[in-house]
């Protein structure tokens, strides 16, 4: 059975800005996601950080475990666990290239001001 969660969190020191740091987040997830047949995308804006996460209960619970620890984001919120028939995101990882006008289709400024039912918005609109 295949589960999605999808959570927002706040940046901590250079990880929202700098580009090598997101790259650094990248290159790890990309091997450690494609190892545990998890999908997942990225959305950081103005340090504010969304993912959405499909994949097994227990590689998602590891995962989850690991993100909560790390130390480059902080106030983890899980917004998203429910059970999925399908995935709807293919690649172990994906950055979302322009939060900015995804955010603004759905006519929210902040990350932060999110709801499950927006980001699952979100997750078609990216789709589309
Ligand atoms: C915003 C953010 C998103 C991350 N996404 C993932 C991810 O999708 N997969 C992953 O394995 N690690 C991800 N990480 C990194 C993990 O928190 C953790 O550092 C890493 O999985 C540990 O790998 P290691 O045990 O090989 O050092 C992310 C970190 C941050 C800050």
């Amino acid at each position: 059975m295949l589960h999605r969660v999808i959570y927002a969190s706040e940046a901590v020191g250079a990880t929202g800005l700098s580009t090598l740091s997101v790259a650094q987040i990248l290159g790890v997830s990309e091997g450690h996601n494609r190892r545990d047949h998890v999908t997942g995308c990225l959305m950081i804006h103005q340090g504010h950080i969304l993912q959405a996460l499909e994949g097994a209960r227990v590689d998602l619970d590891r995962l989850m475990r690991r993100l909560v620890a790390d130390p480059r984001h902080t106030g983890l919120k899980v917004l998203v666990d429910v059970p999925i028939a399908e995935r709807r995101l293919h690649d172990p990882m994906c950055l979302c290239g322009d939060p900015a006008t995804l955010l603004e289709k759905i006519q929210l400024p902040c990350i932060s001001l999110l709801t499950a039912n927006d980001v699952e918005v979100l997750l078609d609109l990216k789709a589309a």
